[in-house]
């Protein structure tokens, strides 16, 4: 039976620090659609990984557990955004930390995994519409979507846009070790065998070095009303 979709998605894939989350959260709010954070899906897995104290090379381990962890999202007060709970326990700071982010970063480059993760994202997507964000929404999970954004800026300055939220949450870190670990995750991302970070063919491509967020949304949307 052919598979009938029509509630509309805008995917908003790119590199990590290219403003991703924030413009995601801005625009669903602003259409009013539900948001998909896949990358938080991929960081509890790996934090749910290492609670579960699993090698992270041991595929079948952590296969397993990604069909397994119980990821939910829960409205925040406004300030806090959204909360992420897995296996019923708040672990939504936890998840921000870089070691997340390295632990996510090497768990989705296992096909087994990402495959356990494709029916969660794909019930995403409910009236009247969703915006996803990640790095394979537009390429991989919703090659079907009828809005596509790449987000892109130089990686000086996501490492300086990095830099600024986590002194703001009083994390001791560097400028320069931050654009390393960007780098290197970048490259990881852009060059693992399955679903690589790359703009889809039909997505529109915005380099948001030196723009202001205001400006990002309102190009973002304009994909969406024109
Ligand atoms: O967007 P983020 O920084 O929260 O993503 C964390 C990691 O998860 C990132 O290094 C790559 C991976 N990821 C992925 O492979 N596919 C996605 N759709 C989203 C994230």
């Amino acid at each position: 039976m052919p598979h009938v979709v029509s509630v509309p998605v805008l995917t908003i894939d790119g590199p990590s620090g290219s403003g991703k989350g924030t413009i995601s959260a801005l625009v669903a709010a602003h259409l009013g659609w539900h948001l998909l954070d896949s990358g938080a899906l991929y960081r509890a897995v790996g934090y749910a990984a290492g609670v579960a104290g699993l090698d992270l090379s041991d595929v079948e381990a952590v296969t397993r557990c990604a069909e397994q962890t119980k990821i939910r999202f829960r409205a925040a007060a406004e300030a806090d955004g959204t909360r992420v709970w897995v296996n019923g326990h708040d672990a939504t700071d936890e998840l921000r930390t870089e070691t997340a982010g390295a632990a996510a970063s090497a768990i989705a480059s296992l096909p087994t995994v990402r495959q356990a993760l494709v029916q969660l994202q794909l019930g995403f997507r409910k009236s009247p519409g969703l915006v996803a964000d990640g790095r394979d929404m537009g390429t991989v999970i919703f090659p079907d979507a009828p809005f596509k954004v790449f987000l892109t800026a130089s990686a000086a300055e996501r490492a300086k846009r990095r830099y600024k939220q986590l002194k703001e949450k009083g994390l001791s870190v560097t400028l320069g070790g931050l654009q390393r670990e960007i780098e290197a995750r970048d490259s990881r991302d852009a060059s693992r065998a399955v679903a690589p970070l790359k703009p889809a063919e039909d997505a529109l491509l915005v380099d948001t070095t030196g723009m202001g967020i205001e400006d990002v949304v309102a190009k973002v949307l304009s994909v969406v009303q024109p």
